[in-house]
């Protein structure tokens, strides 16, 4: 998956951090699709997206809170289900690792499409309207 230009929303850390996350998504398609992942390509994944789920939506949610963000609630929901979903996989004992990778993989390039391409655009837009003015 490369990264596109359209991906971008205009606020540098938050694009710096979506790309890091096509980068970490690019890692996981290779192991996925070569066959070889498991316990440890998924622990390595599941690492990145750790830290990407505490660094990453935490910036954007007291970014919306310090800018009065009409959506900020419903936007810090779906944050939360994401994170209730990672759990699930995580912590699902009927999947190897190379199955939690593929079923990761996936909710990952879902977020991308219905969150980040959708809902961080809004967000992005509204940040650099309240900035400029
Ligand atoms: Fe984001
Ligand atoms: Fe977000």
């Amino acid at each position: 998956m490369e990264w596109k230009e359209e991906f971008q929303h205009g606020l540098i850390w938050q694009d710096f951090q979506h790309h890091q996350l096509i980068d970490n998504i690019n890692a996981l398609i290779n192991s996925v699709t070569s066959g070889d992942s498991d316990d440890k390509s998924f622990r390595k994944a599941a690492l990145f997206t750790i830290q990407y789920c505490s660094g990453h939506f935490k910036i954007e949610e007291e970014y919306m809170k310090k800018h009065g963000y009409s959506l900020t609630e419903s936007h810090i929901e779906q944050h939360n289900l994401f994170i209730d979903d990672f759990k699930k996989i995580i912590s699902d004992n009927n999947l190897n690792g190379a199955q939690k990778s593929s079923v990761l993989l996936n909710k990952l390039l879902t977020w991308f499409k219905d969150h980040i391409l959708t809902d961080d655009k809004l967000f992005a837009n509204f940040i650099l309207r309240h900035e400029i003015e």
